[in-house]
């Protein structure tokens, strides 16, 4: 059964709101499993298919626990080549954090990446639902 393992973080909510549409986007594809979680251990990650993070922009970078998740991994070794990664993010005005993430899954982790992360701004309203339950089914589709 392909898995998927969302691991995200939210500071107010908006991200993570993003995070439960995804799931349910990804879910709409037959027989896959996926969890919304703000943290995975490093070396259950090579249980799954598809890794997608979610993590908002704050100060032009990545939030610290994320960074500290992404290095944890490298820390461990833990091979994540060949799988898919893809990462998405509520933002206000800049938005870096995602693509910081995908350069390190594509670089140092040699993930096959969905090279555009999915952009909403602020609180997703409806509109930044139905694009996130779209992007979890693309991923979803690609496994
Ligand atoms: C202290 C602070 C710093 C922020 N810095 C940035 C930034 O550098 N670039 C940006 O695009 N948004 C920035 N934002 C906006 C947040 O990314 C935005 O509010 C986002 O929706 C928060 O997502 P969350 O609810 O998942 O935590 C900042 C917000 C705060 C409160």
């Amino acid at each position: 059964m392909p898995k998927i393992r969302i691991v995200h973080y939210s500071h107010t909510g908006n991200t993570k709101k993003m995070a439960e549409a995804l799931a349910e986007g990804a879910r709409t594809v037959h027989g896959v499993e996926v969890e919304p979680k703000r943290y995975e251990a490093p070396q259950r990650l090579v249980d799954f298919d598809a890794i997608i993070v979610g993590v908002p922009t704050y100060h032009h970078t990545m939030t610290n626990n994320i960074r500290k998740f992404l290095e944890e991994v490298a820390f461990h070794d833990v091979n994540l080549k060949g799988k898919i990664g893809a990462a998405f993010r509520s933002y206000g005005w800049s938005g870096e954090a995602p693509r910081l993430v995908l350069e390190v899954m594509e670089n140092t982790f040699e993930m096959e990446v969905l090279k555009r992360p999915l952009l909403v701004k602020y609180a997703p309203d409806e509109a930044g639902l139905h694009k996130s339950k779209k992007f979890g089914k693309t991923v979803a589709d690609r496994i």
